[in-house]
């Protein structure tokens, strides 16, 4: 049993350990308590199925169910060690106490008295002693459900200096953990939406994907056959980082940066097991940081995926490895795009961009758009036009910051004021206006300014420009 404390459960996977078992037990409830009075505890309260007395004792032996069994397709658990595993990584006292039928069972690890009887012995509680326990009145008031209780909580003590501020460390880490963990019970997906609270405040959702944001690209599912089992992709790429406001962006940064956050999202049973990772099968790029890749695998196929104990990691198995490679690679090149700049060295098309790029194998450049009407307009100018403009020019692009920018944009930094406002819309308008006038006809000065840089993005541009040529004739 102390051995067993060293599996690598954190808090956070811990909690979560337990709470798969109450969504197992069709719990629509879940409330997790963190106290240091009347002495430091973690309870776990839920509204399942709850347990008889014989299952109850049960599931308190180790492996008190066949790893090898088939499960019900709703089950989240897989080993028949996750209850005492994930408890007593955290704590040295663990009490589960079970409502079914109106009986009530309370059975007890305690570490300590197992060191002192030296024996296997399972302490059984009285109704009177499950009564009395911390997190008693929120099990009490459910018809059924269960309550897994934690006390002698060396290990947050360990880490922790002051386990009361501690505890409340702790909470945020937890919450943050279980609102993305189970994102998808949370909004119900599994047919009963899951309510969890942390001392009674009730945890939301954050879905990593954005699937709900608008500017949201989902691209298409994919079904893969693994052993008469399907295993379903789905292919998405986020809003570009200005687009996001800062709740969005907490959700999707799961891994701290955009980029680190970039993926698979594996779900076993809706439940994310693993996310932020290409696994060994492609690298991490700046370009790619919007992409992310939905896995939904079912728990029939375990075996195959390598699941650990704690259900933290899990690897592909080689035969969907091929099809894995071929969506990460496919999903990067739209994050991609989100990201690239459309320049265009030859000035074809309609629209006129104030920079194009310049591409020379593994080398590129910035340009200014010489054919862009505002710099047209410049160079004509009768005073300091011509060959000064454009030295003045290829100075700027020659000393454009790309590396900061790089580093910036690395650091999921958005670019202030990146759009024009309507009142310098007009003024630019009105300066070039005053300059092509003699050039061009007020009707092709709208058509082309309306197709460049930066008035082809608003969409009141071509009203401004109107206006403008209208009063300055
Ligand atoms: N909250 C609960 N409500 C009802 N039954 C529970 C609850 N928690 C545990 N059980 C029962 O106890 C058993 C043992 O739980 P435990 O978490 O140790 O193993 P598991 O869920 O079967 O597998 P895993 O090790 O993968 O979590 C479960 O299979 C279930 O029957
Ligand atoms: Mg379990």
């Amino acid at each position: 049993m102390e051995s067993m404390r060293a599996v690598g459960y954190t808090l956070e996977t811990a909690v979560a350990d337990i709470i798969d078992n109450s969504i197992t037990a069709d719990a629509t409830e879940v409330d997790l308590i963190f106290a240091a009075q009347p002495e430091p505890h973690v309870a776990l309260v839920d509204n399942g199925s709850g347990m008889s007395a014989a299952v109850a004792r049960n599931a308190m032996r180790l492996a008190g169910l066949n790893s090898r069994d088939h499960r019900a397709a709703n089950d989240l658990g897989r080993f028949g060690l996750g209850l005492k595993t994930a408890s007593i990584s955290q704590c040295r006292d663990l009490v589960v106490v079970t409502k079914q039928d109106g009986v009530l069972s309370g059975y007890r690890w305690d570490l300590d008295y197992l060191m002192e009887t030296k024996s296997w012995s399972l302490l059984e509680l009285s109704e009177d002693e499950c009564r009395a326990l911390p997190g008693f009145s929120a099990l009490d008031k459910h018809e059924s459900g269960t309550l897994v209780l934690w006390r002698k909580l060396d290990q947050l003590e360990a880490t922790v200096g002051d386990l009361e501020a501690g505890l409340n460390a702790h909470m945020v880490g937890v919450r943050k953990h279980l609102a993305l963990v189970f994102h998808r019970f949370l909004a119900g997906e599994h047919g009963k939406k899951l309510a969890i609270a942390i001392n009674f405040r009730p945890i939301e959702g954050a879905d990593p994907l954005l699937q709900n944001h608008k500017a949201t690209l989902p691209g298409p599912i994919e079904k893969i056959d693994v052993e008469g089992e399907m295993i379903e992709l789905r292919p998405y790429t986020l809003p570009h980082l200005n687009k996001l406001s800062t709740a969005d962006r907490e959700r999707a940064q799961v891994e701290g940066s955009m980029r680190d956050s970039q993926g698979f999202y594996i779900y076993r049973q809706k439940r994310l097991v693993i996310w932020g990772t290409w696994f060994r099968i492609a690298p991490k790029q700046e370009l790619g940081k919007l992409a992310r890749v939905r896995v939904d695998v079912p728990n029939s196929l375990d075996h195959l995926w390598a699941l650990d104990i704690k259900k933290a990691q899990a690897v592909p198995p080689p035969s969907i490895q091929r099809r894995l490679r071929q969506v990460a690679t496919n999903i990067i090149a739209p994050s991609r795009r989100v990201h690239e700049y459309r320049g265009r060295r030859t000035n074809d098309g309609k629209q006129a961009r104030l920079w194009n790029v310049y591409d020379d194998r593994n080398s590129f450049r910035y340009e200014i758009n010489r054919d862009h009407p505002a710099v047209i307009a410049l160079a004509t100018q009768p005073v300091g036009g011509g060959e000064s403009v454009d030295a003045l020019l290829r100075l700027l692009e020659r000393s454009f910051p790309v590396d900061d920018v790089y580093n910036r944009m690395g650091q999921d930094q958005t670019q202030l004021d990146s759009k024009t406002p309507d009142d310098e819309l007009a003024l630019l308008a009105s300066s070039l206006w005053e300059s092509l006038q003699g050039t061009l006809t007020a009707e092709v000065f709208v058509e082309s300014m309306a197709n460049s840089e930066p008035f082809d993005s608003n969409p009141k541009s071509r009203r401004i420009l109107q206006e403008t040529v209208k009063e300055n004739v």
